[in-house]
């Protein structure tokens, strides 16, 4: 898992120009071949056409992506524009794309929780899924009568990975009568046993309200051990949790912070509750990758640094021009398995979609639109920062 967080290097403090990691372009991280030959193996140029055509496009991106990227970028963003009106699809991109797929050809942008909403009403009869196989689950339990593609198939998640169907019916059998709240990044099989799901935006909010409907002070929050002391913090519920870890997040320490703010003081530190409950306590605000993005939107801070995935800060440099990003990278290489070539082949092949045995999607989709019926008022957007760790059982 490539990770730069020596913050002091030079050239890794950018606050308009993103390294070509953070661009997804030139040699793409976790795909050997640049995106410009692989536009040459599949027949597309940078003509004086398409760079008329998509001159709108880069005019939203150029403060991310050097010029000398765009000719690679721009006919697939072409070729992807016509294919989706073939297709009739959209693209649903989230916050950790890069600017190229999240700005130029997604459709509906947001964290997991607002994608599941969208993808639960989209007209569209295809839905390309620009994220991780969970998310493309969940779009298809919301959508059985459409075509859901995900244009990687290893585009996976460490999370999801860290816990099976058959681990969670060991656990319903050990722990009868306490409700099982699944973390949106899970299989589908996971959800199907689950009894609702949650995401980073509503995990108190969903947590408190399987408590009070099974009548328990206690609930099983899965996977993800760091999301579950960071909702243990502001819930006077009994929380057990499972083992798994965001390969991404976890990696984050609270050194990070000190160092930060030693080099760069005044700086907002801004954390994903995925990471490990001290960094989240040392942070100055924490949420969802879009309570992230509106806590800069309205705060608009002078320098901020975001502990979490690298696209993040590009993609909202582009909605904030005036704020500073100081740019820890720590990539998600699951995410950003999805690149424009993925995409493109998936368009043109209608390649890969997801398929889920209906059982499994009917008790999935149960427990996901337990969540998308909770009053989205009540939801709380922010995590406590500054608290103590509470105690929570990891299984
Ligand atoms: P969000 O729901 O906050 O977008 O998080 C999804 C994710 O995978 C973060 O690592
Ligand atoms: Fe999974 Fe972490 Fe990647 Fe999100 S950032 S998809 S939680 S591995």
């Amino acid at each position: 898992m490539p990770r730069i967080i020596d913050l002091t290097a030079p050239g890794r403090r950018t606050t308009t120009g993103s390294t070509p990691a953070q661009a997804g372009v030139g040699l793409h991280p976790f795909n050997d071949e640049s995106l410009a030959s692989a536009g040459r193996r599949r027949g597309l140029t940078f003509t004086p056409e398409i760079a008329a055509a998509t001159a709108h496009h880069y005019d939203r991106i150029r403060a991310v992506v050097p010029p000398v990227e765009w000719p690679a970028m721009a006919p697939f963003i072409h070729a992807i524009e016509a294919l989706k009106r073939e297709r009739d699809a959209v693209v649903l991109a989230h916050n950790y794309m890069t600017p190229d797929i999240f700005t130029c050809i997604s459709d509906i942008r947001g964290d997991s929780l607002q994608l599941a909403r969208e993808a639960a009403r989209t007209p569209a009869r295809t839905i390309v899924q620009a994220g991780v196989r969970f998310m493309a689950e969940t779009s298809k339990m919301l959508n059985m009568d459409k075509t859901v593609l995900l244009p990687e198939l290893h585009a996976g998640c460490s999370l999801a990975a860290s816990i099976s169907a058959r681990d969670v019916g060991l656990i319903k059998d050990a722990y009868p009568g306490i409700p099982i709240v699944a973390y949106v990044n899970t299989c589908a099989e996971v959800k199907s046993l689950s009894d609702v799901c949650c995401t980073s935006s509503n995990a108190v909010q969903v947590c408190e309200w399987a408590a009070k409907e099974w009548g328990t002070d206690t609930v099983i929050l899965l996977p993800d051990e760091f999301l579950a002391r960071n909702v243990a913090t502001m819930t006077k519920l009994n929380i057990i949790s499972w083992h798994g870890r965001c390969e991404v997040h976890e990696t984050f320490s609270t050194s990070d912070i000190a160092e930060i703010r030693k080099s760069y003081p005044g700086a907002l530190i801004l954390a994903h509750p995925e990471c490990p409950q001290e960094v989240v306590s040392a942070a100055d605000y924490a949420g969802s990758t879009s309570a992230l993005a509106s806590f800069v939107e309205e705060r608009n801070p002078k320098q901020v640094v975001l502990l979490t995935e690298c696209s993040m800060s590009d993609n909202i440099a582009i909605a904030n021009p005036t704020v500073d990003f100081i740019r820890p990278c720590n990539l998600c290489r699951h995410m950003k398995a999805i690149t424009l070539a993925s995409i493109y082949d998936a368009l043109v092949d209608m390649r890969h979609a997801i398929t889920l045995c209906e059982d499994v999607a009917r008790r999935g989709r149960a427990a996901i639109e337990r969540m998308l019926d909770l009053p989205q008022h009540g939801a709380r957007r922010d995590f406590a920062v500054g608290q103590p760790g509470a105690s929570v059982r990891v299984i």
